[in-house]
């Protein structure tokens, strides 16, 4: 523990060499959980998607796992992603395979065991979030609830030492939502993974979040850094306790 897993300094994100997010300074410790939060818009799944490697940032440095990805080859950032597991913001499951071989396609791709050992992976997997019952139903056959949980079970197909979770709750009701909240603290239990959560609804940031990386939509830039309850209570940061206390009520 105290490791170190994800940093970041005046990292500053955007499209196509546009800022929509800058001056995001912060760093996560192995096992911990981030939530990244603000309003709808304020580049959460843009930051997300530079935290991972995935897209370049507009300027500012980032580590990730020990590798500054600023100057990673495209050998060692491969390296890299293959510790990482994702799940995206709409679950983005295959429609034509079933939930076992959705969760079969990165053990395969990346593995290739035998095919007995190679059921047995993704049967874990989908037992650990509770789908044991619907392994061989399409995505098409199952509730909005059990595709997240499924997605996740595919999130965590190679055991990755880092997931990003991009809205893992939305579109589900409240309890069902905290039903993922759950299954999202007892695979940090089991695994010790780090996670790194996108999420603008405060319940469940509350619920999971160790610490919360608040963007500011009104100044481009990082609003705070801390735990949820800390911005939700402190007066040093009027813009992320008004979003923490206003959506907290519902
Ligand atoms: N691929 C893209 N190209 C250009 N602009 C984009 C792209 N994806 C998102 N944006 C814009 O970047 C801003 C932040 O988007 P996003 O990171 O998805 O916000 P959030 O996840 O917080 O809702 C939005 O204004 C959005 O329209
Ligand atoms: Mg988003």
């Amino acid at each position: 523990m105290g490791r170190e897993v994800l940093a970041c300094e005046n990292l500053c994100v955007g499209h196509g060499g546009r800022a929509i997010m800058s001056d995001v300074s912060f760093s996560l410790e192995h096992g911990r959980i981030l939530a990244v939060v603000g309003p709808s818009g304020c580049g959460k799944s843009t930051l997300m998607r530079a935290l991972s490697g995935l897209d370049e940032p507009v300027s500012g440095r980032s580590t990730l796992l020990g590798q500054d990805l600023a100057v990673a080859t495209a050998g060692e950032r491969e390296d890299t992603l293959r510790r990482l597991g994702f799940l995206f913001q709409g679950s983005a499951l295959f429609s034509s395979l079933t939930l076992r071989e959705n969760v079969e396609l990165p053990i395969r791709e990346f593995l290739s065991p035998p095919r007995r050992e190679l059921r047995q992976l993704a049967e874990y997997k989908l037992a650990l979030v509770g789908l044991s019952d619907a392994m061989d139903k399409l995505p098409s056959e199952i509730s909005g609830g059990m595709a997240k949980r499924a997605a996740l079970a595919r999130a965590l197909a190679l055991d990755p030492e880092v997931l990003f979770l991009d809205e893992p709750g939305a579109g589900l009701d409240p309890v069902t939502a905290s039903r993922m909240d759950e299954l999202i603290l007892r695979v940090r239990e089991a695994f010790g993974t780090t996670i790194v959560m996108v999420s603008h609804e405060v319940p469940s940031i509350l619920r999971t979040a160790d610490y919360c990386v608040y963007l500011d939509t009104d100044t481009g830039r990082m609003g705070a850094y801390g735990p949820p309850r800390d911005l939700l209570t402190s007066d040093a940061h009027p813009r992320a306790r008004a979003f923490f206390s206003q959506t907290h009520r519902t």
